[in-house]
């Protein structure tokens, strides 16, 4: 690997709204466990964003991540070639997912959720567990991670909202008709929108199956300092960045997240129009 601290490896589009980079970050890299994320700055002018790393290979001396563009920074990223370079990248951060065998474990995610979920199914199957995956997506285009999955999963559900690929519905009801069909599951791990991780939680709280989600609040620094990443975890604070991003599913106050997570929304509208006015 010849390529300089934080270059692009390899850019790519997973679906026109999904940028995949895998970018050289080789003390990063050989630290990397599934379950955490990296803080990277575009250019020198841009604001730090979170970003979970989908793949770390200590071998190569890269990392890969994943991001849906929804705003300013990650349609900047978007841009972004083999070659062009991050002005910073921090981590790994974040606690690692706890790697142990629990016995059968069945991972729920969604949209862009999938790229976190893959470095996780693929470590609870190395941990011994038997692991069911379950993904979904709007539609068939936006599936990623399908095959990455399958592969490192003894069992896979696909679901669709229009119904172009597997079950015609949401993920939650896949999971719905395994807990139905007396399926043996000792934990459960939902990653992806804030809504599709309250309902998988709502769903597995009456019967008792311990719940993991990944959550994304807003961070700045992302090593504990601002408090901007603050969560409600069984009535105390929490700091998504040190703390998590992994919590207990059932303990999560996931109304107080929503609003955190809307609360500069009038200031991002203004920075995207002037980042596409910008041309
Ligand atoms: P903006 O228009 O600035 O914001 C759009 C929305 O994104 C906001 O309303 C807010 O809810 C959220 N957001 C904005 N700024 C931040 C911030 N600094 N930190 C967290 N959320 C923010 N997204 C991916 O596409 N792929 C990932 O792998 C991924 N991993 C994440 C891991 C963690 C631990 C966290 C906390 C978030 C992760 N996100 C991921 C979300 C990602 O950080 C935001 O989508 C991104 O920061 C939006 O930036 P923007 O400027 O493009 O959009
Ligand atoms: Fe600043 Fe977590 S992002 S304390
Ligand atoms: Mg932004």
């Amino acid at each position: 690997m010849c390529a300089n601290v934080y270059d692009i490896v390899k850019a790519e589009k997973l679906t026109p709204d999904v940028t995949r980079l895998e970018i050289a970050a080789p003390h990063i890299a050989k630290k990397a466990m599934a379950g955490q994320f990296v803080m990277l700055t575009v250019d020198e002018h841009g604001e730090r964003i979170p970003l979970t790393m989908a793949d770390f290979s200590p071998e190569n001396g890269t990392i890969t991540i994943a991001a849906l563009e929804i705003g300013k920074t990650t349609k900047k990223l978007g841009t972004l070639k083999a070659g062009d370079s991050l002005f910073s990248l921090v981590g790994p951060l974040g606690l690692p997912t706890e790697l142990k065998n629990h016995g059968t474990v069945v991972c729920v995610g969604g949209g862009i959720g999938l790229a976190l979920m893959y470095p996780v199914v693929r470590a609870l199957k190395q941990a011994g567990n038997q692991m069911i995956s379950i993904i979904g997506a709007k539609t068939k285009d936006l599936l990623i991670y399908e095959d990455e999955i399958e592969d490192v999963s003894d069992e896979l559900h696909v679901c669709t909202d229009d119904g172009s690929k597997g079950h015609h519905g949401f993920v939650s009801d896949v999971l719905q008709k395994l807990i139905d069909d007396k399926r043996d599951i000792n934990v459960v791990y939902a990653v992806g929108p804030i809504i599709m991780m309250k309902v998988i939680a709502n769903l597995t709280k009456p019967y008792n199956i311990h719940t993991v989600v990944s959550l994304n609040p807003i961070m700045v620094d992302g090593t504990g300092m601002c408090g901007s990443c603050r969560v409600i975890i069984d009535g105390e604070t929490k700091f998504g960045c040190v703390d998590g991003p992994e919590f207990d599913g059932h303990k999560v106050d996931f109304e107080n997240l929503t609003a955190r997570n809307r609360r500069y929304l009038a200031e991002e509208e203004v920075s995207l129009r002037n980042f596409k006015e910008a041309g």
